[in-house]
């Protein structure tokens, strides 16, 4: 096991200052948290993309706090010494400055995560303000934001034109000034993920399909590894192809069990031969 202390935000924030870019994947489960733990991820973030690629829903849209709150849960478990982000799910803090502080804590109370990360630009601000004064650090999200995916006109680059990309650039300074820690860029072009992290003074610039000149990379786990078998974004860079290693070991399995391969002598436990006797008369 890899020795390491617990990743607190000064230290993110001291990775920044150095030039070192951070590494950030989402996680869902305890297993998956304790590898990335152990590869040394910074940050994994617990996305409510889970209602795709662990629940199979079509969108993220049904995902509910109790679902979020179970898997962060799990991460947290498996990776104690990473910092995990809680995503706050739709609807969760929407309606309201204070259903999004009360979800926003509830998530930090019961999860132990290190921070929550919300949807959408300067019609955020309240809330974002509120749940930094609350103590809680703030992550946002801006271009593709996957809660407002039909607004949006579905999963696709946005800030394409000038007046767009000048929308997403004053939505990422409104959320800067109102306290939040970090804000991660999905699908915006390159350059103006440039212009953003060039003009953020106190706020951690991540992106996700929006080229290298942020601060750091996030990409979603199952797309690293062939595990999402709907859609293969192009933004993502696939490490190993595990959906092909794991649909061929089931086959295996299936095929040895049918033909009586599967167990060997190795794979199950005998009894003594007294205790069988024994057994047996107590049977009759
Ligand atoms: O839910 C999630 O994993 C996310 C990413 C798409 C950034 O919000």
């Amino acid at each position: 096991m890899t020795e390491r202390k617990k990743t607190s935000l000064p230290d993110l924030f001291a990775k920044v200052t150095r030039g070192e870019p951070l590494s950030w994947l989402t996680a869902y489960d305890y297993p998956t948290a304790y590898f990335q733990e152990q590869a040394g991820v910074d940050m994994i973030l617990v996305g409510d993309s889970l209602g795709m690629t662990m629940l199979g829903y079509d969108s993220t849209l049904p995902v509910t706090m109790d679902d979020m709150i179970r898997h962060t849960q799990a991460v947290r478990r498996g990776a104690p010494d990473t910092f995990v982000i809680g995503d706050m799910p739709y609807m969760s803090y929407q309606p309201s400055v204070e259903t999004a502080v009360r979800n926003a804590g509830r998530f930090m109370a019961e999860t132990g995560c290190d921070a929550v990360k919300l949807e959408g630009g300067a019609e955020m601000a309240d809330r974002v303000t509120a749940i930094y004064q609350s103590g809680i650090p703030i992550f946002g999200h801006l271009g593709l934001t996957p809660q407002s995916a039909s607004a949006l006109g579905g999963f696709r680059l946005q800030g394409k034109g000038a007046l767009q990309a000048k929308k997403i650039f004053d939505d990422a300074m409104a959320l800067e000034s109102a306290g939040a820690v970090c804000i991660l860029l999905e699908l915006i072009p390159d350059r103006l993920c440039k212009l953003i992290t060039e003009e953020a003074q106190q706020t951690i610039i991540m992106s996700l399909g929006s080229g290298p000149d942020a601060h750091g990379q996030l990409l979603i786990y199952h797309d690293l590894f062939g595990l999402y078998p709907k859609f293969k974004p192009r933004m993502a860079k696939v490490y190993g192809d595990a959906g092909q290693v794991i649909l061929n070991g089931l086959k295996e399995y299936v095929r040895e069990v049918t033909a009586n391969e599967f167990p060997q002598k190795e794979h199950y436990f005998g009894m003594k031969d007294e205790e069988f006797d024994q057994l047996l008369s107590l049977m009759t």
